[in-house]
């Protein structure tokens, strides 16, 4: 995807020489000289990233930026300040610059910003059925405040990606989005791993760690699978929530943090609440604004574009001209695909490694039954007993590979380690089998 880029400055040599630098490092630029003429004919928003100067006739840069912002565009903005004018810098950044050149400077140096606040991949969300794009608009708008988002929905639907484009679109781009699975680290260890420790705290703490919640200040942090977090942690997580610090294990004063939080599940949280699993308290503090991610099978317009994007994405990598056959589509579309878009990925690339032709083809029956050495019990048909094969096989040779490790087959196949752990038991998968 390209990257466009605005470019307002009154100097042309200047504005010049920075369309070429960045057109070369692959952005496309516009430029204005000035920023008044930006405000009638173009739309900042429109833009992935805005770099102005701040001396300019008619309207400064620093209008320019609060007049962006007073609309609500929180497009990453970097302002070019002239040499001994620091002052004008920390006023831009208090008005919601999102960093600063210093002239003179090189393009090193400006593309080192840039890099800084800008994921180098910025991943896209595939979103053409109503609801997706529902969800989309609701994304960016409680980007606008800092509100707490609980996002719920089936594993693989898509939770982690509507969480870092919440982070994208608020004042915290170029500030860490930072992501914490709950489910992945024992209890003991979470501690510290969110909070930090300091030197000598416990056992084994032979140096000061930073955790999470300070690692994501004045960013983003995503605690991942909250229904498995402990209940002693839970107390912890409400306090940090409430008071807006935290205690390192060992550490003698709170630290204050101003952090944006976002956790996801795919348990159901009131019903762990009434079973007496998680805080009801740090329930209504985690689920302030809830948003709940569709399973793929009920929102089939996106199936199809999202099979085209991972098609595009691997064909750009293997040098391929890869593309759907309309058998392919239409095999596509009949699946139900319970692992979600997760498991269209998956199934995507699977396909496309093992096809000879560019033009994919659906799975053949006998290709399917090859592919299943271990028919341990069939599969219903109205699951897609097919695709349900090849993932317990994936799974099975990852189990092997990694010698049992559910941690690090989680890790290879792309899955949470609670999901492998569910679709071991699923699919009926024994040590015996592993073991080979
Ligand atoms: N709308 C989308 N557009 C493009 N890619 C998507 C979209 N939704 C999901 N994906 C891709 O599908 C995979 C699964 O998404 P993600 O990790 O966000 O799911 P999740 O809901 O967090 O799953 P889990 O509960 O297992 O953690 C990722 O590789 C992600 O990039
Ligand atoms: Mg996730």
């Amino acid at each position: 995807m390209t990257k466009t880029v605005l470019i307002v400055d009154d100097e042309a040599d200047m504005a010049f020489a920075l369309e070429e630098s960045l057109k070369r490092v692959g952005f496309q630029p516009t430029v204005f000289h000035n920023a008044a003429d930006v405000l009638q004919k173009v739309n900042p928003a429109d833009f992935s990233l805005i770099i102005t100067d701040m001396k300019m006739p008619r309207m400064t840069g620093i209008e320019f930026l609060q007049e962006i912002r007073r609309r609500g565009i929180f497009v990453p903005v970097i302002v070019i300040t002239g040499f001994g004018t620091v002052q004008n810098a920390v006023d831009a950044m208090k008005l919601g610059a999102t960093d600063y050149v210093m002239k003179p400077f090189s393009f090193d140096a400006l593309q080192a910003t840039i890099d800084r606040i800008m994921p180098p991949d910025e991943p896209a969300v595939i979103s053409e059925s109503r609801s997706m794009k529902a969800i989309l608009t609701l994304a960016r708008e409680v980007a606008k405040s800092d509100i707490t988002v609980l996002l719920t929905g089936e594993s693989g639907t898509g939770k982690e990606v509507i969480a870092r484009a919440i982070h994208r679109h608020s004042h915290r781009i170029g500030k860490p989005f930072v992501a914490v699975n709950c489910a992945a680290i024992s209890e003991s260890l979470l501690e510290s791993e969110l909070f930090g420790h300091e030197k000598g705290a416990f056992t084994g703490a032979a140096d000061r760690r930073i955790g999470k919640f300070e690692l994501a200040n004045h960013g983003t942090l995503l605690l991942d699978e909250i229904s498995e977090m402990a209940p002693s942690l839970q107390a912890k997580l409400l306090r940090a929530i409430q008071e807006r610090e935290i205690d390192r294990i060992g550490g003698k004063a709170p630290v204050p943090l101003d952090v944006r939080i976002i956790s996801t599940t795919n348990r159901d949280l009131p019903l762990e609440v009434k079973q007496g699993k998680f805080r009801e308290d740090l329930y209504y503090r985690l689920n302030v604004f809830p948003m709940e991610l569709p399973p793929l099978r009920d929102r089939q317009d996106d199936i199809i574009p999202l099979a085209r994007f991972f098609l595009q994405r691997l064909a750009q990598k293997m040098g391929r001209a890869l593309c759907l056959s309309p058998e392919l589509a239409d095999y596509l579309l009949k699946q139900s695909w319970r692992g979600n878009v997760r498991e269209l990925e998956n199934f995507i690339y699977r396909t496309a490694v093992v096809s000879g032709t560019d033009m994919l083809q659906p799975p053949t029956v006998s290709a399917a039954s090859a592919s299943e050495p271990f028919s341990a019990e069939p599969s219903s048909p109205q699951q897609g007993g097919t695709i349900k094969d090849m993932e317990r096989q994936m799974i099975v040779m990852a189990l092997r590979e990694t010698a049992g490790n559910r941690t690090r087959t989680a890790e290879q196949l792309g899955l949470s380690v609670r999901t492998i752990r569910n679709k071991i038991k699923e699919y009926a998968i024994s040590d015996a089998e592993i073991a080979g």
